[in-house]
C-alpha cells in the first residue's frame, strides 16, 4: 500500500512569522498520525526559516510512526542527522533565495560528495532517500551511492497545463520503472495535491508520498486530522 508522509514544515512557517510557539508542529504531528500519516516529514534548512533544531529533537522524541528528515547534502546537517537519528533522510538541494525547493539532487553531477553522505547516514542506521528529477542519468548514479530509494521530483508533472501534463507524467513512469528495475524503492514528492495525485499514487512500485502544501492547506479549512485522513483515502483508494 502507498505511504503518506506528511510534510508539516508550513506548520512551522506559521509559528516564525510571529516567532511566537504557535502553531506547534509537534503537536499537529500527532494530529497528522491520528489522520492516518505513515510518516512525518520536516526540512531542517540551513536558514532555519520553518523548521528549528528543537523542533527536529522533540519530534524524534513524540513521533510514534517514522520520521523523514529533508536536508541537504551538508557538513552540519549529517552531524545533526547522525546525532538526532530520523529514520530516514531525504538528500535535497537547498539555495538560501530559493522560496521552496526548486529542483532536484544533482547526483549525476556530484555523485563523490553524494554518495559520502549516503555512506555517512547508512551507517548510523538511517535509511537514505535522494530527492531527484525524473531522468534516467540521475536514477542509475543514485542507485550507484548506495542509497535504498529515491524520491522522483513531481514538481514539472504537478505544474504542467493539461498540455504538457501527459508527457510529464510519462517521464515519471519511466524514471519510476528504472528506479524500480534498479532495487530502489519508489517515492514522489512535491506540488501534489488532492486534484493530481491519483496517477502518481498508482505508479507501478509506488511506496511513499510526501506531501505538504496541499493538506496544510486544506487543513485550514476542514482541520489536520480530516485533511489527512481524506488524502490517506485517495491514495490508497
Ligand atoms: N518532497 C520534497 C523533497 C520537498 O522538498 C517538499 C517540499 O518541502 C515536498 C516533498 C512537499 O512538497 P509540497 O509542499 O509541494 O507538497
Amino acid at each position: 500500500m502507498v505511504e503518506l508522509g506528511v510534510n508539516i514544515d508550513h506548520v512551522a512557517t506559521l509559528r516564525q512569522a510571529r516567532r511566537t510557539y504557535e502553531p506547534d508542529p509537534v503537536r499537529v504531528a500527532i494530529v497528522c498520525e491520528n489522520g492516518g500519516a505513515d510518516s512525518i516529514t520536516v526540512h531542517l534548512r540551513e536558514d532555519r526559516r520553518h523548521i528549528q533544531d528543537r523542533d527536529l529533537r522533540l519530534l524524534r522524541e513524540t513521533v510514534a510512526v517514522r520520521l523523514n528528515l529533508e536536508m541537504a547534502c551538508e557538513d552540519e546537517m549529517i552531524r545533526i542527522a547522525r546525532s538526532v537519528r530520523p529514520d530516514q533522510v531525504t538528500l535535497v538541494p537547498e539555495k538560501r533565495q530559493e522560496v521552496t525547493t526548486e529542483g532536484g539532487l544533482d547526483v549525476a553531477g556530484r555523485i563523490d560528495v553524494v554518495r559520502r553522505c549516503v555512506e555517512q547516514l547508512l551507517e548510523v542506521g538511517i535509511d537514505v532517500s535522494l530527492f531527484v528529477d525524473p531522468e534516467s542519468a540521475q536514477i542509475d548514479a543514485s542507485a550507484a551511492t548506495g542509497a535504498g530509494a529515491i524520491e522522483l521530483h513531481t514538481g514539472a508533472y504537478a505544474a504542467a497545463n493539461h498540455r504538457e501534463r501527459p508527457g510529464k507524467f510519462a517521464a515519471l513512469e519511466l524514471a519510476g520503472a528504472r528506479a524500480i528495475a534498479s532495487g530502489l524503492a519508489l517515492h514522489a514528492g512535491h506540488g501534489l495535491n488532492y486534484h493530481n495525485v491519483l496517477p502518481v499514487a498508482r505508479l507501478d512500485g509506488m511506496h511513499e508520498l510526501n506531501i505538504g502544501h496541499a493538506i496544510v492547506s486544506r487543513a485550514i479549512y476542514t482541520g489536520m486530522e480530516q485533511a489527512v485522513r481524506e488524502m490517506k483515502r485517495l491514495i490508497t483508494s
